[in-house]
């Protein structure tokens, strides 16, 4: 071993850092390869980058570039990639030289770029990259929006100037009246929206989701964002960043260690290894809802099983909580009742800080203050969808089901007819739950991207 390397410092400039994995990432891949040396989290604030920056360039061998600095390290260094220069955007610095491994880790989700409309919401640094690899690989025409006008409107000016054959242009709205006209191939999020704690919806009509072929976003933290899953819900291809993140990586390790001969498949057993430590990190919530005799219950165990997180059944809490039966509580203490509880051990639940599954029962989201609590607390609503048939098929014999018994089809009819636009209305994913089990389960964890194996 070269006695140089045995301090290399290495590590990540950006603000906030809190929510990284890089730390992870990089001392897996370094001692994978008997890189000797650390890599450390720093975070500037940025009204102190000037002033550290200096400090940071002579004393580390090597790091990364994260949010907001992409753009400004550029002046302080002595050498750029061609990349790096031609899309101005910098995440790995060596030796004072500035590169874009981010270009490389788009490159190796192979998005379908070439004569593609492609729709890019952001601005920044990553964004940069996304526009710059579009119009490389020829694609059709860019929209880009921004929240803020000028940064779409300065991003325009200066890629228009390196290429004269592909439109690039602003768009202004992505929910106004008319964005099921709005026909984008492929869509690009190079924002922060979506990411946990917050987990949001990025704002975008489902219209335009759904006239695309493909949509890719940058986040890794929650795996799979809102974006993700009502893209797949809709049919859409959708693809997140984990893959980007961990080919970044690696493309920066070859550049600080140009003679190591690195693992080519280091990369897939990094990914099983980052989404549990994903999971634990950034704790989100599976929460199943449907009608009665959707499935929730059995299903909520299968994922549990399988996924190895914990299972909670609201209904169990509820009545471990009153040492009473479901039925007995309405009977006893009325619907009311029931109601209050049902929303506190919610929130109970919800606030807990690990992963879970959590198998709802079929009125407690139908309560959309309670929909606000899964949501505040990265909980994304997937419903198990059934006709009324199925309904029938499955609780016609209940009796455990105060909602249920002693009801005709009828009522029960008018009862599935009013709750069914509102579970529509509040899903993040969408599954068809009239298949078996095993299969309705396979298909949720494939929508998460939460894969076997991934212990
Ligand atoms: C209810 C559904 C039940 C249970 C309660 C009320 C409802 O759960 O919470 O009887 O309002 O739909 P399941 O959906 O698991 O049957």
């Amino acid at each position: 071993m070269d006695e140089n390397k045995k301090n290399s410092k290495f590590g990540l400039i950006g603000y906030p850092l809190k929510h990284s994995l890089s730390p992870y990432i990089h001392e897996k891949l370094m001692s994978e390869h008997n890189i000797k040396g650390e890599y450390f989290n720093c975070e500037i604030l940025p009204d102190e980058f000037e002033e550290k920056i200096k400090g940071i360039l002579s004393s580390y061998t090597g790091f990364n570039v994260t949010i907001p600095f992409k753009e400004k390290i550029i002046k302080y260094l002595f050498n750029l990639s061609k990349e790096a220069k031609e899309f101005g955007s910098v995440n790995t610095v060596f030796h004072n030289g500035g590169y874009s491994t981010d270009l490389q880790g788009f490159r190796r989700c192979e998005i379908p770029l070439k004569n593609k409309k492609i729709l890019l919401v952001g601005g920044g640094g990553v964004a940069r990259v996304m526009l710059g690899e579009a119009i490389l690989k020829g694609c059709k025409s860019i929209g880009i929006h921004t929240r803020r006008k000028e940064q779409a409107e300065n991003l325009i000016k200066e890629f228009t100037q390196k290429n004269l054959l592909i439109p690039i242009f602003y768009e202004q709205s992505l929910t106004e009246n008319d964005a099921s006209s709005k026909q984008y191939d492929v869509i690009l999020n190079a924002t922060p929206v979506g990411m946990w704690p917050k987990c949001e919806m990025l704002k975008i009509d489902k219209n335009i989701i759904s006239n695309a072929e493909y949509v890719f976003d940058s986040i890794y933290n929650p795996i799979a964002t809102r974006l993700i899953l009502t893209s797949r819900s809709l049919g859409v291809n959708a693809q997140t960043g984990l893959r980007m993140l961990i080919e970044q990586a690696i493309e920066a390790q070859k550049i600080w260690n140009p003679n190591i001969n690195f693992n080519p498949t280091i990369g897939d057993s990094l990914e099983n290894k980052l989404k549990r430590k994903i999971l634990k990190l950034f704790p989100m919530k599976i929460v199943l809802t449907g009608f009665m005799g959707s499935g929730k219950t059995t299903i909520g165990k299968h994922l549990s099983q399988t996924l190895k997180l914990p299972l909670i059944d609201l209904d169990i809490m509820i009545e471990e909580e009153s040492k009473m039966s479901v039925n007995l509580l309405f009977q006893e203490k009325g619907e009311k009742y029931f109601r209050d509880s049902e929303r506190k051990c919610l929130k109970n639940v919800m606030e807990r800080s690990e992963s879970l599954i959590l198998s709802t029962g079929g009125g407690t989201l139908l309560d959309l203050q309670n929909v606000e609590v899964v949501r505040k607390n990265c909980g994304f609503i997937v419903l198990l969808d059934i006709d009324i048939f199925t309904v029938f098929d499955r609780v016609s014999k209940d009796n455990t089901r105060p909602l249920i018994v002693g009801k005709s089809k009828e009522e029960i009819t008018n009862l599935y007819n009013k709750r069914i636009s509102t579970y529509n209305a509040i899903a993040d994913l969408k599954i068809d739950a009239k298949k078996d089990y095993p299969l309705i389960t396979q298909e949720i964890i494939n929508a998460f991207d939460l894969g076997l194996p991934i212990l």
